[in-house]
């Protein structure tokens, strides 16, 4: 199967987990990426069983609305049961690095609204210690070289994202070379950096189930 097949089988299995826990009013949290945007195609074949979705990013809002899904304001939702979204790794204490679409901040905002995470991904995602795939920081623009050198004093090597703007009007620095044996740790120590608006650590709050695109069928990690 190619990586692509592997994401729509994960995203379809994501459809079966949640549609026998949805209600007319319930709303679906959904994240950002090419695993999300299969996961958003499929939703809309549901769309009569839940009330809406909150997006983690505008280019989620605008899938959604094209399929006819009312997107609301994560500020005019009591909260949402599920939350659903793809990750660029893995571990097997489902503790991810996220932000490879630079949506990281709002994609853990909306985590951290829903009573359950699910994590969609295929099977190159999953990874001993969490690192190879350089981490996502969402930066303060006028802080850029201040929030360098201080990862930099963490032992990564930070490399600026060019041309990239998030959705909040940040910037983003990718950071090579870090081995991530602490994740809580170090998703802490750099939030503490001035400057520093996310990381794409997501231990803090790690999916509650992953449902992993494997060439031998779609597995259940919990
Ligand atoms: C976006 C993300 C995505 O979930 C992550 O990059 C995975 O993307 P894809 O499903 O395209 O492999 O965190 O900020």
């Amino acid at each position: 199967m190619t990586q692509d097949e592997l994401k729509q089988a994960t995203a379809r299995a994501a459809i079966d987990y949640i549609a026998p826990k949805l209600e007319n009013d319930s709303i679906v949290g959904v994240g950002t990426g090419s695993t999300a945007n299969f996961f958003i195609d499929y939703l809309a074949e549901i769309k009569g069983q839940f009330d809406g979705a909150v997006a983690s990013s505008q280019a989620s809002a605008e899938r959604l609305k094209s399929h006819g899904i009312p997107v609301y304001d994560l500020n005019s939702v009591d909260g949402m049961q599920v939350y659903v979204d793809g990750a660029d790794e893995t571990n097997a204490a489902l503790q991810l690095i996220k932000g490879g679409g630079a949506a990281l901040t709002r994609e853990k905002i909306v985590a951290a609204c829903a009573d359950e995470f699910v994590c969609i991904a295929d099977e190159s995602k999953w990874v001993p210690v969490l690192g190879n795939f350089p981490l996502p920081v969402e930066v303060i623009p006028m802080a850029r070289s201040l929030v360098a050198r201080e990862l930099v004093k963490l032992g990564g090597d930070p490399v600026y994202r060019q041309g990239v703007t998030t959705d909040n009007g940040n910037v983003i620095l990718d950071v090579h070379n870090l081995e991530i044996a602490q994740p809580v740790a170090l998703e802490q120590a750099i939030n503490n950096i001035t400057g520093v608006v996310t990381n794409g650590i997501f231990a803090l709050r790690p999916a509650d189930v992953l449902l992993l695109g494997t060439e031998s069928g779609v597995k259940t990690v919990t």
